[in-house]
């Protein structure tokens, strides 16, 4: 069976780590690995504009720190195809008809538009525009016949609901589009990575992310003042590790391999959080560990960042290549769509004749 990707990112700031364990990462290595016959990744721009209608310059000023942040972190265009939403018209007519398969009430259900309304304080007043996004979601998926969408455990209830919209539409008109699944993050820690505070969310507002282009000073920085636990005050005493935002990091990113370079003392990282626990281990040592392991990791990607940025004309080139290569794909299965639901009248040869022929035999 073919194995198609499908995933993307709002182009509202720079991507932080929380992308990076996410997303970011499995994006590369699913890239890399073989295993699929296509990969999308798109820059949301259009869903973007849903929340952010009165600002399209920050969505503008962002789609190119997207672009840098993604092959900075390895995506690769010969492999993958890189792409702007807005520019595949044939994404807001798909919306357009499945629009007729959904509920408001099933919108209204939708675990994350919920809490997206509540955080934004849409209540009384959300965009119609927003409020459809998961709609607009299921046409960018089915576009593309997606079968794999590698996101966060936040999209979980946007895969759903574009499941539920492909199986009306199948149901409806007749077996066209791939039903999609989602690709959780393998490391549970990787699923929700919090803000450098303690806090569940990274964002940019609360001033709680490590950017991927931040500077090692700035990330140093962020690991030293990083939330640990608030009572553990001297090194004797003993220490939580649930919660304590430092573990949780070193449960994304730290491997065994670490431990021999940075801190040899310890075999892994159990026997770390053991000492922790039992007390007399102080928050200094573990955030120079955490430091280290973030520096190795995030220094080829500053990096190489710095390279793509010498040539910025050369990366809306590839974009606009990735646009045109996703539109002509968009295109033919909007095809199938207007086939499968009886709108494509001027290349339905039968219908022209059997209406002919009726017209005729009632002479
Ligand atoms: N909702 C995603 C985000 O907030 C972006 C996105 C838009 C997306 N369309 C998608 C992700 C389709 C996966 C598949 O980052």
């Amino acid at each position: 069976m073919t194995k198609i990707i499908l995933t993307g990112d709002r182009p509202t700031g720079r991507l932080h780590l929380g992308h990076y364990v996410g997303s970011l990462k499995r994006r590369v290595e699913l890239q890399n690995s073989g295993d699929f016959d296509k990969v999308y990744i798109m820059i949301a721009d259009a869903q973007a504009l849903t929340d952010n209608a009165d600002n399209p310059e920050k969505v503008r000023q962002n789609i190119i720190e997207v672009a840098l942040d993604y092959l900075s972190c390895g995506i690769d265009p010969a492999k993958s195809t890189i792409f702007i939403q807005s520019q595949i018209p044939e994404l807001c007519e798909l919306s357009f008809y499945y629009m007729n398969l959904v509920t408001v009430s099933r919108l209204q259900r939708n675990p994350t538009v919920k809490t997206e309304i509540k955080m934004r304080n849409f209540e009384a007043n959300i965009p119609v525009g927003f409020f459809t996004y998961p709609i607009s979601q299921a046409a960018d998926i089915t576009a593309f016949n997606a079968t794999t969408v590698p996101a966060g455990e936040d999209q979980e209830p946007m895969i759903e609901q574009a499941r539920e919209i492909v199986r009306r539409f199948n149901n409806t008109y007749g077996d066209t589009l791939v039903e999609p699944e989602i690709l959780l993050p393998d490391n549970a820690a990787c699923l929700r990575l919090p803000g450098t505070d303690g806090k569940a969310k990274m964002s940019k507002s609360l001033g709680n992310c490590i950017y991927l282009s931040d500077t090692a000073e700035e990330v140093s920085k962020r690991v030293k003042t990083m939330f640990t636990d608030p009572d553990h005050l001297r090194v004797s005493d003993p220490g939580k590790v649930e919660g304590n935002t430092v573990f949780t990091y070193l449960d994304a990113f730290c491997h065994a391999e670490h431990f021999g370079k940075y801190l040899p003392e310890y075999p892994n990282l159990d026997e770390l959080k053991a000492h922790y626990r039992r007390g007399g281990l102080g928050d200094v040592k573990v955030k120079k560990f955490l430091d280290a392991i973030l520096q190795e990791e995030l220094a080829p990607i500053r990096n190489r960042r710095k390279e793509y940025e010498q040539d910025i004309p050369a990366i809306y080139d590839m974009l606009k290549r990735g646009s045109e290569a996703a539109r002509e794909v968009a295109a033919s299965t909007l095809a199938r769509v207007r086939h499968s639901m009886r709108i494509d009248y001027f290349t339905d040869t039968q219908l022209i004749a059997e209406q002919a022929q009726s017209y005729k035999s009632q002479l």
